[in-house]
């Protein structure tokens, strides 16, 4: 049975700690950085995209097709709006990118051509093979892109460290609607491109109202909100921050490593430090210099993370013989516990980070003046299941805000990256 270092743990985890003073910098921090990328985005670390829509007013109506990719599973769903905020899913299909031993979509080895046919088939699931009848499509697409207008959205740069060949830099809804034509579908036009958080806001914006920032908690993680341009008469229009890119933070020796060997080093720093994608890594590595064995690496998910936490036993059954299995070494009750401090310190990290970076937005939309009541979108996994995470944020909203902190909440926007498609699609008809 083997015990940790009081010592050593005692130091990780508070490597891992962000108390109340560096939190309300960094939250300043991101102010300061969305301030200037209005400027000047060179600027600052977010990058401010456009997003050539501005919120629905709910009324939206009509079928379309909604694409939804960014994750480890794609999603396709026939989608009917109603109006008065209300919509059906008439249909819905969905495959993973990646199955292992079958077909990878995701790695270097991939190209554009493999994964936007893959794309093209899952659409025909979706029209149940018919190629009659018009489609508009909406296009959800998880990754940072540089918009002219609704349609034309070139990535950038992938991140959650996808890999597939020949995609960045080219506009990803000409690569689906080559690979619908090669199939022979040209009853279906893409006509929307949008990013997840985007889609998160529209979606709150059209069933609930009084919503102005959307999130995404996931495997990835980015903020979007709607920027009022106030004073130049411009139209209101969201803005992708990608604020999984935001940089002024404070980076542990564990991040800085981890950043080193990642696909993108140097990019998405803040993404690195809380999503799901990455802290089941960040979690291994603090493990395993409690065991001895500094740089193995034992695959750790933020799915074990969520298990170990929510292990309720006295001696942390489950913890211990999860870590035996994935690390064969075999830990006593109170190193159990240690392991699940851990974990939690970690999530609370993550939860408090992504806060910060909520109330900078605020603070930038209120001004000088008060803030204004509204909800935040928040949809993925980390938001939904994670243990700690929900709690962490209303914690730290309060902590950031004071008694402010009543006029803000979070609410689920759960599927919002679908239906935020469909909306899409129906504002580019206007
Ligand atoms: C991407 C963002 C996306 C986020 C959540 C990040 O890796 O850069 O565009 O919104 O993941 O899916």
């Amino acid at each position: 049975m083997m015990a940790f270092d009081q010592a050593q743990f005692e130091e990780i985890l508070k490597e891992f700690t962000i108390d109340a003073e560096r939190l309300r910098e960094i939250a300043a921090n991101f102010r300061q950085d969305l301030k200037l990328g209005l400027e000047n985005v060179d600027a600052c670390s977010l990058r401010m995209l456009k997003s050539y829509v501005g919120l629905p007013t709910g009324k939206e109506k009509g079928e379309y097709l909604a694409l939804d990719f960014g994750g480890t599973n794609v999603r396709v769903l026939r989608i009917r709006l109603e109006g008065a905020g209300k919509y059906e899913v008439v249909k819905k299909v969905g495959k993973p990118l990646i199955v292992e031993g079958e077909y990878d979509y995701v790695g270097a080895g991939s190209t554009a051509d493999q994964m936007f046919g893959f794309l093209a088939d899952l659409i025909d699931e979706a029209v149940d093979g018919d190629h009659e009848t018009p489609y508009l499509l909406g296009h959800t697409f998880s990754f940072p892109s540089e918009q002219t207008d609704l349609y034309n959205a070139k990535l950038i740069i992938w991140t959650k460290e996808f890999a597939t060949a020949g995609v960045e830099g080219k506009v990803v809804n000409d690569l689906l609607k080559e690979a619908l034509a090669r199939k022979g579908i040209t009853n279906v036009t893409p006509t929307a491109v949008i990013n997840d958080t985007v889609a998160v806001l529209l979606s709150a914006g059209y069933q609930t109202g009084d919503t102005y920032i959307g999130s995404i908690y996931a495997t990835g993680h980015n903020t979007c909100y709607l920027e009022p341009y106030a004073d130049s008469g411009e139209e209101p229009m969201i803005l992708n921050m990608e604020s999984g890119g935001f940089n002024k933070l404070a980076p542990n020796r564990f991040d800085q490593e981890f950043d080193k060997r990642s696909e993108k080093p140097g990019e998405q720093r803040l993404e690195k430090m809380v999503s799901g994608r990455y802290m089941g890594e960040l979690f291994g590595m603090a493990l395993a210099e409690l065991l001895g064995e500094k740089g193995k690496e034992y695959g750790f998910t933020a799915i074990d993370m969520s298990d170990i936490i929510l292990d309720g036993s006295e001696a942390g059954d489950k913890i211990a013989e999860m870590v035996k299995a994935k690390t064969g070494k075999e830990l006593d009750a109170k190193a159990c516990a240690q392991v699940k401090e851990l974990a939690s310190a970690l999530v609370k990290r993550s939860a408090r980070l992504v806060t910060a970076t909520f109330v900078g937005t605020l603070w930038q939309q209120a001004g000088k003046g008060k803030l204004k009541k509204q909800h935040i979108a928040v949809d993925g996994s980390v938001y939904e299941k994670m243990p700690l995470a929900k709690d962490n944020i209303h914690l730290a909203l309060s902590e950031l805000l004071g008694e402010e902190a009543a006029q803000v909440d979070t609410i689920l926007d759960n599927g919002g990256s679908g239906l935020g498609a469909a909306i899409a699609a129906a504002m580019s008809q206007k």
